[in-house]
């Protein structure tokens, strides 16, 4: 089968990935691959806009690019790669800048939220971190890009840039210099929330490790989060009642890792207690992490192995790559070398 739509994507490594990166994306690049041409990438500039650890950084920089193929991506079907290896996303991220209006960086909802934590000590980067993410995305004319719904405002302005200020301005014969991307947002499970708060999605970066499980949880610390969990006062458990957001949260979770689907799950839990749910929750979650475990540690175990996977992931990124960034600097005007 020829694959004649593209697909990019990628996670920072900014930690443990926990159930909503494996849900929300990973699961889902897994399938695409399948039928697309796949690009992914741990997105490790992105990681140091904030304050970092470089021995951290480099340690879950590997760590994440291995379980992504613990998680499934198969390097035969897929490029994995690390986004600061290909020197052409910091390079069109400083073309695409000079043609990004401020104004539309300020009003970015995440550069909002994380500049209020960072208090007095916001990098440029942080803001610049959505142009970073097109240049990503638009070094690869990827058609899709898989993300979560908190990501959407930052595909709108990739897409803003490609369109209005990139084709609009710099083709000279109509054809566009740089594909317009389309989000991908998978709806049943896209977004799993955190165990401590059904309202807020969960999060690498909460304070609070009770909030999520973690890719590399061992079951007995599976079972402790899971007792731990937020839960309500009422009996028998439901999806999508708006004043209960824990009990559609933990019963996404359990429809997806049991993958008995929502209306089986409707029925088995309608009279439940908590209770008793909580196992069947716990059970789950432990028999669907085990196989992502195994290979993980199978793969940290070869360190080569690894190395090799991701040095053949860079250089078909790479190619693509360059290609782009060539027809964006020419467009611009900017002397290429011969
Ligand atoms: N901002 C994305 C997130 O936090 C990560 C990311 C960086 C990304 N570059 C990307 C996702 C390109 C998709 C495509 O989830």
């Amino acid at each position: 089968m020829t694959k004649t739509q593209r697909v990019l994507s990628g996670v920072q490594p900014t930690g443990a990935l926990h159930l909503g990166n494996w849900l929300g994306a990973i699961r889902n690049w897994v399938e695409l691959q399948q039928t697309h041409e796949t690009f992914v990438c741990v997105v490790d500039l992105h990681a140091i806009t904030v304050k970092h650890d470089p021995k951290v950084l480099s340690k879950n920089t590997l760590n994440t690019a291995a379980l992504y193929i613990a998680c499934g991506m198969d390097p035969h079907k897929s490029s994995i790669f690390i986004q600061s290896q290909i020197s052409a996303h910091s390079e069109l991220c400083w073309l695409l800048n000079c043609l990004t209006p401020l104004n539309w960086m300020e009003r970015m909802i995440q550069f909002k939220e994380k500049s209020l934590k960072q208090g007095d000590n916001v990098s440029i980067g942080l803001l610049d971190y959505p142009v970073l993410m097109a240049a990503d995305i638009l070094l690869y004319d990827a058609d899709l890009v898989p993300v979560g719904e908190d990501q959407k405002q930052h595909l709108e302005l990739a897409r803003d840039i490609a369109h209005q200020r990139i084709n609009a301005r710099f083709s000279l014969d109509g054809n566009p210099i740089l594909k317009v991307p389309k989000p991908l947002i998978l709806k049943d499970g896209a977004k799993v929330m955190s165990l401590s708060d059904g309202l807020n999605k969960m999060s690498k970066s909460d304070p609070n490790t009770n909030s999520r499980i973690t890719l590399l949880d061992t079951p007995e610390v599976v079972s402790k989060k899971i007792k731990r969990a937020k839960t309500d006062s009422h009996i028998g458990l439901q999806f999508d009642n708006k004043n209960r957001p824990e009990a559609n949260n933990l019963l996404t979770l359990y429809s997806i890792l049991s993958g008995k689907d929502r209306e089986s799950v409707a029925k088995e839990c309608a009279e439940m207690g908590w209770g008793k749910f909580k196992p069947l929750l716990t059970e789950a979650t432990i028999s669907s992490l085990q196989p992502i475990q195994s290979k993980y540690v199978e793969l940290m175990k070869d360190p080569t192995e690894l190395e090799k996977i991701l040095s053949k992931g860079r250089k078909e990124a790479e190619v693509v790559a360059e290609s782009t960034l060539r027809r964006v600097k020419s467009a611009l005007g900017i002397k290429l070398r011969n």
